[in-house]
């Protein structure tokens, strides 16, 4: 079965309900012909009901960047899964690098976080991805691996499949270094193999893994053209409508 790609913007903590209301509006037209690609913006949390309701009607989805294991109580600064669906929120981007490298978040809490966000009905995009010093060492894979055994545990296969895996390299982020398509390739399809050993060929085959780190217009088409890599997750270039319109019209 061939896999839809899924390309989905992380907005990280950049624009007001205003600005990102505006680059959604931008964004429509650009890519309203566009079936052949899941097409998703990650607007920070003030701006996710605005953008859900300027998108209506429309082929882009809706995703968020975090999202708390528990339903409701005392968990200042958190959102749960219920208060995402609220406002039609879709996906949401687990477990990324800066939330794991600025705010503590552990390997539990991103599985914590990603069986609430499935058991709601929202796509969990889980990030994982090692850093330079992982990487010189040789020890990427495994940490990967690791990461990614980690983040699906509990899980079924037949859950599994519906999942979203975003390879992101650390030293790739923001740093206008992008890793090989041959790096991106290895991981990715290590991360499949990973999946493959633990849940089964189907849930393997199914799973969609996005590549993230740097990801501009000009290197989307040779990314896409990796056998394992089904998406990107787009930083920087997912703010600008037209950049982020040609990488999900590649
Ligand atoms: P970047 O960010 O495209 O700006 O490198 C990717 C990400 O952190 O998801």
């Amino acid at each position: 079965m061939a896999r839809k790609p899924i390309i989905a913007g992380n907005w990280k903590m950049n624009n007001t309900i205003a600005a990102g209301v505006e680059l959604v509006k931008e964004l429509i037209p650009l890519v309203k012909d566009n079936d052949k690609v899941d097409i998703v913006v990650c607007p920070t949390s003030t701006a996710l009901a605005g953008v859900s309701e300027a998108k209506k009607g429309s082929n882009i989805h809706v995703g968020a960047q975090n999202v708390h294991w528990e339903k409701s109580g005392a968990f200042t600064g958190e959102i749960s899964a219920d208060m995402l669906t609220e406002i039609g929120v879709e996906y949401c981007v687990l477990g990324h690098s800066e939330r794991r490298d600025y705010f503590g978040e552990t390997d539990e809490g991103v599985n914590k976080r990603a069986r609430a966000a499935f058991a709601a009905g929202i796509t969990p995009i889980i990030c994982c991805g090692e850093s330079l010093e992982i990487r010189e060492k040789g020890a990427y894979l495994e940490k990967v691996a690791y990461q990614v055994k980690m983040a699906l545990d509990g899980f079924k296969p037949e859950e599994v499949e519906k999942l979203v895996i975003a390879y992101e390299p650390i030293w790739a982020i923001g740093t206008g270094k992008t890793a090989t398509f041959d790096q991106a390739e290895e991981v990715c399809k290590h991360i499949r193999e990973t999946v493959a050993a633990a849940y089964g060929q189907k849930a393997a085959d199914e799973i969609r893994i996005q590549y993230g780190g740097s990801v501009k217009p000009a290197t989307i088409k040779d990314l896409m053209q990796q056998p394992n890599v089904d998406g990107a997750l787009v930083g920087g270039a997912s703010l600008k409508a037209k950049d982020f319109s040609e990488i999900v019209n590649f």
